[in-house]
């Protein structure tokens, strides 16, 4: 294994010789889109799951049983693997760790981190469980020698997921910061920019970061109305306060402090979105990224 761009070419021993690509995370929003993409390109794609039985992925997928947050020993999962998505997702930041020595050891050529926008390269990202969390993983990353390439997402058109018990049940979103600003980025999009550099074997995308977003700010409220459109009902939007946001959204693996964090960010995005509209998508992927609008067609069954 070398750490150089020419080494991912050279680890495909013959020029025929299909690449194989773990995938972590797989049955996730990012994972599924992942999978289906690297099969449609032809490769071999390790697709790893809590639960297979439950798992509903593609029979052309390897899928393979792992649970991350145990301690057992992960090489095995990534033997004569080419590349690995690592999705912090799947396991939290210790499991990932766990993971990157567990593909030096196995000698993977390259990891496509999926990591955030949270993340500066300045002391603040020490200031957010969010930025702290990927922040930590990406040096880790780097230290491990292997080739890598960062995904630093904005906000996922995923999280508007979260509205959607309450849309189904009474059409009231609760929300403490309606007039929050993002450009919500559609996880197929991500999982194609994933793809790209994963594949890649010009180098063009090794130890380099992506930043990635939708095409468009929107409003939470913005959002909320494109949803109602595609459901044909009328959804209303009530404010809440911001303590009241994080009680709803913490959870056993997102504490209520981090929760705060977050839902404090999101009042900062009221004046301006926290990461500006970036064109990665469309550079990466030769697409134009997609628009939220989309997103809720292809998420209508969702909400209905
Ligand atoms: N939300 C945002 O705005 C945002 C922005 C930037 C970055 N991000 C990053 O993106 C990530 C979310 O990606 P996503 O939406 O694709 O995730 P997701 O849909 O939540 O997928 C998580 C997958 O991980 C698997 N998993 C969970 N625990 C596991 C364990 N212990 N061992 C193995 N697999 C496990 C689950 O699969 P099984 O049940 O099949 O095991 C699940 O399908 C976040 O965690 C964050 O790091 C998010």
């Amino acid at each position: 294994m070398t750490d150089t761009p020419a080494g991912f070419r050279r680890h495909l021993r013959a020029p025929l010789e299909e690449p194989v690509i773990v995938v972590t995370g797989a049955t996730g929003n990012i994972g599924r889109r992942l999978v289906d993409r690297l099969l449609e390109e032809g490769v071999a794609v390790r697709a790893l799951t809590r639960d297979p039985a439950r798992a509903a992925l593609p029979d052309r997928a390897e899928v393979v049983r792992a649970d991350l947050a145990e301690d057992t020993d992960l090489a095995p999962l990534l033997a004569g693997a080419d590349a690995l998505f690592l999705n912090l997702a799947a396991g939290g930041a210790e499991s990932a760790q766990r993971l990157i020595d567990a593909a030096v050891r196995a000698n993977v050529p390259r990891i496509v981190l999926n990591s955030s926008q949270g993340v500066s390269d300045t002391p603040a990202d020490e200031t957010n469980f969010i930025s702290r969390m990927h922040a930590t993983v990406e040096r880790a990353v780097r230290a491990s020698g292997v080739e890598w390439t960062f995904l630093r997402g904005g906000n996922y058109a995923t999280n508007a997921l979260g509205w959607a018990p309450a849309i189904r049940a009474t059409g009231v979103v609760r929300d403490a910061h309606p007039d929050a600003q993002g450009a919500p980025v559609h996880e197929a999009d991500l999982a194609d920019v994933a793809a790209v550099a994963l594949l890649d074997r010009t180098g063009a995308h090794v130890h380099r970061i992506h930043r990635l977003t939708g095409p468009e700010v929107l409003t939470n409220a913005q959002q909320v109305a494109a949803i109602a459109e595609v459901v044909g009902r009328p959804v209303r939007i009530e404010r809440i306060s911001e303590e009241e946001a994080a009680e709803a959204m913490a959870g056993p693996h997102f504490p209520l402090a981090a929760a705060r964090e977050l839902v404090g960010l999101f009042g900062s995005t009221v004046d301006a979105p926290a990461f500006p509209v970036t064109d990665t998508v469309e550079r990466v992927t030769g697409r134009p990224a997609r628009t939220f609008a989309q997103w809720a067609r292809d998420h209508a069954a969702d909400f209905s």
